[in-house]
């Protein structure tokens, strides 16, 4: 069941002009989240204390990725982190925020990754802030000895954040930049292909895919041409995260050759990548 809190800003750790790591307290949503869940979070409700503010924009609470499950030294829960990119009016207030503020945090929803074991490995394919739930499940993935690779591309090498985060959990890191700054030149889909292309067929690998949309069908596209299983994260608009809005329906092939609607917050995030028709 989600849980509903009213969340402090621990702290807030801008990466970048537009990226941002906000750390809430919200130790009964870090304890029950699986990666690849996210929360629904309400920006305006950014005051000193409790209540919320006159400002009615925005109306909606906006989707994020749990990024970090945040825990003391002993391990207790402590909260989770949000990796947000600043494109709109919520991202913007999010960047803004500060220790103390508190605003509403409805979580942990939506379908989680499903981890493989050994010695199935796992290949993580991130597009800019398609890095966020990817934290969460290289942990996961880890603890289950799983050898896994991440292939993360960004605009620039300015935009390629928490290296060290996996490196620190074994992750082999594939680079691409689209202006050539750090990595391969190009897009993420490159090395991707060439990877694939040289695996033994009978060596099994899981892809794992979140980031825009045209990057995530490429994704599918390829793992199909393969034969490879591949889950993406699939970003639709969401106005309530809770099924009740149909704002995030995805098309997704049925049994009989046809075409069925899902609503992305709850058959989702997460989907198989062979079943989604993409745009
Ligand atoms: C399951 C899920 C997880 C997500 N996780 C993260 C995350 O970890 N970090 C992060 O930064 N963002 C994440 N997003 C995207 C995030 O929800 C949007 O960036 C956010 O809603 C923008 O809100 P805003 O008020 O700042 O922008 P708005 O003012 O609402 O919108 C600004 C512009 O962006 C467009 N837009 C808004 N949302 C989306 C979207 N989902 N896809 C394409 N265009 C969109 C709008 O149409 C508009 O043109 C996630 C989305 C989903 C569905
Ligand atoms: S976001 Fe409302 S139904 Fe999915």
């Amino acid at each position: 069941m989600p849980i509903d809190v009213a969340a402090d800003v621990i702290a807030n750790h801008p990466l970048s002009a537009d990226y941002n790591v906000l750390a809430l307290a919200a130790p009964a949503i870090a304890a029950a989240t699986a990666p690849g869940q996210f929360v629904m979070i309400k920006a305006n409700g950014l005051v000193e204390g409790a209540g919320c503010p006159g400002s009615h924009d925005p109306l909606l609470r906006r989707p994020f990725s749990v990024f970090e499950i945040l825990r003391s030294a002993d391990g207790t829960h402590i909260g989770i982190s949000i990796l947000s990119k600043r494109i709109g009016v919520s991202t913007r207030l999010l960047y803004d925020a500060r220790p103390g503020q508190r605003l509403a945090c409805l979580g942990p929803l939506g379908r989680p990754f499903t981890a493989v074991e050994p010695p199935a490995v796992a290949w993580m394919v991130a597009g800019g802030v398609g890095l966020a739930p990817f934290a969460t499940l290289a942990e996961s993935l880890h603890a289950r000895g799983v050898r896994t690779t991440l292939f993360y591309g960004a605009r620039s090498a300015a935009e390629l954040f928490y290296l060290d985060f996996f490196r620190a959990l074994d992750v082999e890191l594939v680079l691409t930049t689209e202006d050539g700054s750090a990595g391969e030149h190009g897009r993420v889909i490159a090395p991707l292909d060439r990877r694939l292309a040289a695996r033994p067929p009978g060596a099994p690998v899981m892809i794992y895919a979140c980031g825009p949309e045209g990057m995530l069908a490429a994704t599918a596209r390829i793992a199909l041409r393969y034969g490879r299983p591949c889950q993406v994260s699939v970003e639709r608009i969401m106005g309530c995260g809770l099924g009740g809005c149909y704002s995030c329906v995805i098309a997704m092939r049925s049994d009989d050759g046809g075409a069925h609607h899902v609503r992305s917050c709850l058959a989702g995030p997460v989907l198989p990548a062979d079943q989604i028709i993409w745009g």
